[in-house]
């Protein structure tokens, strides 16, 4: 597999704060790794030093082979930043059009794009009249025309509404079959888990955890077993695995690290249960635990 974004090492400070602090992070062909972490954890920051944004104090970035201090490097990446002001005077299809040139292609590169990101109808409008998702989908448009190996998002779908939110990610998940590598950087734990490959969780700076988004809520001590019984509190309490209970009427809670040895228990022996079901923590809550014990 093609590494398309290689990180080693790399650490910031502002001053006396470090914002990153010793990460490594690998991006291969086709693959979306979602960074997540609360604010002021870093993403931007690291986000910078991978597009050659911010001077690299500690560390080496490669994206497709190359330092992304060099221009040459940086026509393998597209970018769609968390804060951009356009140009006022510069028009949706001129700011394509720079993208392409600058990549090396013919002016008409833009055009295919701008229609695959329905923006033919705003090409001639000026940028800074766009709207939220309009300005969103140009960046994305940016990003895409040079055609580049490695896509870098931070916090893409901001202010976006569900529909837009899709289709963003069917544009980026076409790219992906094409064998482009994302880089995504989000709050949103079901967008992460709904479109990353992998998770990589950060706080202060370090990675806390990285894995797929089965594998992180796999991490999560407890599941719960919730079904209606006509047994007693005890009876349930003894179950094997069960640490705790809560109930309503004849519907009960059975919080538990083994669900398959309750549940087998209960279907043999209690003739009473119904309405089985074993709920497991969301990545959300997988998330608050593991930044809770690193
Ligand atoms: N230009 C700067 N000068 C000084 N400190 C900065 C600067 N930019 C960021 N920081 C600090 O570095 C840390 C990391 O910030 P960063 O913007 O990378 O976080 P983030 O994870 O992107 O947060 P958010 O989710 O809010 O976008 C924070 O403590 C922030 O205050
Ligand atoms: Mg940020």
């Amino acid at each position: 597999m093609t590494t398309v974004l290689d990180v080693r090492g790399v650490r910031h400070r502002y001053g006396g704060t470090v914002a990153v602090d010793g990460v490594d992070l690998r991006v291969d062909a086709g693959e979306c790794v979602a960074l997540l972490g609360p604010n002021g954890a870093g993403k931007t920051t690291l986000v910078n030093l991978v597009i050659g944004l911010l001077a690299r104090q500690e560390g080496t970035v490669s994206i497709a082979g190359g330092d992304p201090r060099f221009a040459a490097t940086r026509r393998h990446l597209g970018v769609v930043q968390q804060t951009l002001g356009f140009p006022t005077t510069l028009k949706v299809r001129e700011l394509v059009v720079g993208c392409a040139v600058r990549a090396g292609l013919p002016r008409s590169a833009a055009g295919p794009v701008l229609a695959e990101l329905g923006l033919t109808e705003l090409a001639g409008r000026r940028a800074v009249k766009l709207s939220g998702g309009q300005r969103q989908r140009l960046q994305l448009a940016m990003a895409l025309v040079g055609d580049p190996a490695l896509l870098v998002l931070d916090e893409p779908t901001v202010g976006l509404d569900v529909a837009a939110r899709r289709a963003f990610w069917a544009t980026v998940a076409s790219r992906r079959e094409r064998g482009v590598g994302v880089l995504v950087t989000t709050h949103l734990i079901d967008e992460s888990a709904a479109v990353a490959d992998r998770v990589v969780v950060v706080d202060k700076g370090r990675v806390v955890a990285s894995g797929t988004p089965d594998e992180l809520i796999a991490v999560l001590p407890d599941r719960t077993v919730v079904a209606t019984t006509a047994w007693d509190d005890a009876r349930l309490l003894a179950l094997p695995g069960v640490l705790s209970m809560s109930r309503e009427g004849a519907r009960v809670r059975l919080r538990t690290r083994s669900p398959e040895a309750a549940l087998r228990v209960l279907l043999v022996e209690d003739p009473t249960v119904a309405d089985l079901r074993v709920e497991h923590a969301g990545l959300e809550e997988a998330v608050v635990s593991i930044g809770a014990a690193a």
